[in-house]
């Protein structure tokens, strides 16, 4: 019998048993293509406070009196009516740090400086915690720095001024509060007279990795990215060039990094910088992707170039970047990397070029840097930037220029309906494999009102069967943004949202997470009779499934998606290999309109034990689940 009728009759017969709907053929002597290390990823830019007021344990908010606008900002002052206080920047503390708070005491008098963080500052009973700052100026007296929740003060200390400060001088404070507090604040009580000029005011836990914070690192550190993606987005191109991202202004000590304006609209102390970042990716096991400005502001909003002469400086400047990354510690950018503490180099093998660009002038500028850097770094992989849209003719021009230029990586953005990811999955098949690979360096099912719910996660499940089944297309895939603090966001939907000290991860969060723990080696060819759902004129999917085996712990991992109000049933008929009776589900299901938040985790996954398997067995796919089996391979 030809296996077309072997097909029909196995098919016929469980449909006469009843249940089954489908048959799901997984034929092991079919491998391929090789699954990346990097296909999921983390994509980290400081939008919805990520960085500041987020990942960075600064717990002062507008620490350097630095901002040009909302100078005050995060700042009470009171003082006594002999006291004058103001921004001046004629004694700056150095030349990235220009600004401070002076204030004139003309007679003996009290003032007191109080920040309130980033609504209610979070301390921890019994933590250590460094106060820290910066005083000039001929001012004698006494500083008290308190932190107090309503009357209580939960820890003090004091700097005593017998002397005249002179010039700048940083004085440190070790604070222990007695009690845990989301809703404190730094007071500073200053009494005595004379000028006194005052800068880099800091407190921050002593408890941190880096200047992070741990329960958001811990996060990140459970997704186990392959790569990330950093430091944005829209934060690389800047509102104008004189705000977009650059490297340099973020490494070295913090009080000399540069205090700037961001893309999403609050000021960023750069207190997490590149080195950081690099650090950070070092710790997770992921290969760096740093994105640099390709010489064009946010070009979708009256774009602003750089000219010849100042484009070479962009391109120097990513030069400059893969020295300190990467070269020698007798090199300039080799030397000052280790001065920070990093002799050894960190193999960054990614740059990408620009974010959302598109058009003649993006494509002559990518050019000019992939020359320069390919010259000194021909193993350096350079990722070309799509534009912002992910369908159309913009999008096709992009792509025909990429494939005449022997474009080596394509970054696709894509923020769609979670209808259109379900009815897209197969994208990728249709990618020529010959052609740039792709990173997929933004992703989101954006519903109606941008929640961050089930129906959505469930929807971007779906799409990544598709993605892991093209990896050898799609190398790496992020979800975009990674943070939202919680009142302080410009942008949802997100995929871990945090307050001062509490975190969760969204439904999103848990699906990026089970992909990437159960991502496997190699794709293992998989058919499912029945597969297409045909719903008001779109060509869905009843189920969207993966097969993938991971070498390790000889494992097939099937991944089963069902996003739809009702179970499937399939029979899965496996072969080429045998299989043990006893294997492992996980599995991630909920009402679509499901979120979770800081009390309920409604969306986790769930594992169980499951039994009585072998090559030839039937499971029913649960309406609204992402379900992963994991079966054993016998030796
Ligand atoms: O993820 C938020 C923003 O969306 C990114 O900064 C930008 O690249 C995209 O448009």
């Amino acid at each position: 019998m030809s296996k077309f009728f072997v097909g029909l009759f196995l098919m016929l017969s469980l449909l006469l048993v009843g249940e089954v709907q489908h048959v799901l053929t997984i034929d092991f002597s079919q491998q391929g293509p090789e699954i990346p290390e990097t296909l999921y990823g983390i994509f980290f830019e400081d939008i919805n406070h990520a960085v500041d007021g987020g990942l960075y344990v600064e717990l002062v908010r507008n620490r350097s009196f630095e901002q040009e606008t909302r100078r005050y900002e995060g700042w009470k002052i009171e003082r006594g009516d002999s006291v004058k206080s103001s921004i001046e920047e004629t004694h700056s503390l150095n030349g990235n740090n220009t600004r401070y708070l002076e204030m004139k005491f003309f007679e003996t008098d009290r003032a007191t400086l109080t920040n309130l963080g980033y609504g209610g500052i979070v301390v921890i009973q019994g933590q250590e915690y460094t106060f820290s700052i910066y005083l000039s100026g001929d001012f004698t007296g006494t500083i008290t720095t308190m932190v107090v929740d309503d009357d209580e003060v939960l820890a003090s200390g004091s700097i005593l001024l017998h002397q005249p400060v002179g010039d700048w001088k940083k004085y440190t404070l070790n604070l222990i509060p007695t009690k845990t507090s989301t809703d404190s604040r730094l007071s500073i009580s200053i009494f005595g007279s004379g000028t006194l000029r005052i800068d880099m005011v800091s407190l921050m836990p002593k408890k941190n990795w880096s200047g992070m914070r741990e329960d958001l690192l811990g996060m990140i550190e459970d997704l186990k990215p392959g790569f990330m993606r950093f430091p944005g987005g829209c934060l690389v191109q800047g509102n104008t060039l004189e705000n977009a991202y650059r490297w340099k202004e973020s490494i070295g000590p913090i009080e000399q990094r540069k205090t700037k304006w961001n893309f999403w609209g609050y000021y960023q102390t750069l207190g997490i910088g590149f080195y950081e970042y690099l650090l950070l990716c070092e710790k997770l096991g992921a290969e760096p992707v740093p994105i640099f400005n390709p010489g064009i502001s946010f070009q979708i909003e009256s774009p602003e170039y750089a000219s010849e002469e100042e484009l070479k400086e962009w391109i120097q400047d990513v030069l400059d970047f893969l020295e300190f990354a990467n070269g020698a510690t007798d090199t300039y950018w080799g030397g000052v990397r280790a001065s920070l503490g990093h002799p050894e180099p960190f193999n960054v093998k990614y740059i990408g070029v620009g974010n959302e660009n598109w058009g003649p002038r993006y494509w002559e500028n990518f050019e000019k840097f992939r020359k320069a850097i390919k010259e000194k770094y021909p193993d350096v992989k350079i990722i070309f930037s799509g534009p912002p849209s992910y369908e159309g003719t913009g999008f096709k021009q992009a792509w025909r220029w990429a494939r005449e230029n022997n474009v080596e990586i394509f970054d696709e953005h894509i923020y769609a309906s979670p209808e259109w990811m379900l009815a897209n999955t197969d994208r990728y098949n249709r990618y020529n494999r010959s052609g740039p690979k792709v990173m997929l360096g933004e992703y989101a099912a954006h519903t109606d009102r941008r929640r961050n719910n089930w129906w959505a996660a469930l929807a971007e499940a779906a799409f990544l069967t598709g993605v892991e089944r093209n990896s050898d297309v799609v190398i790496m895939a992020s979800y975009a943004p990674l943070f939202n603090r919680v009142d302080w966001s410009q942008w949802i939907p997100d995929l871990i949202w945090f307050d001062g000290s509490r975190v969760f991860g969204t439904p999103s969060y848990y699906v990026q997470k089970v992909f990437s723990e159960n991502r496997g080696d190699v794709v293992i060819h998989s058919e499912l009779t029945n597969e297409e759902y045909r719903m008001f004129g779109y060509r869905y999917k009843h189920l969207y499934h993966v097969v993938t085996y991971d070498e390790k712990s000889r494992e097939l991992i099937i991944k089963v998606v069902n996003p739809w109000p009702e179970d499937r049933t399939v029979h899965l008929d496996i072969k080429g290999i045998a299989v043990e009776e006893t294997g492992k589900e996980i599995f991630l299901t909920g009402d679509p309109k499901d979120e979770n938040n800081f009390d309920e985790l409604n969306i986790v996954p769930k594992e169980r034990v499951i039994t009585g398997l072998n090559t030839s067995f039937e499971y029913t796919f649960k309406a609204h689940t992402v379900t992963i089996l994991r079966l054993r391979v016998k030796e």
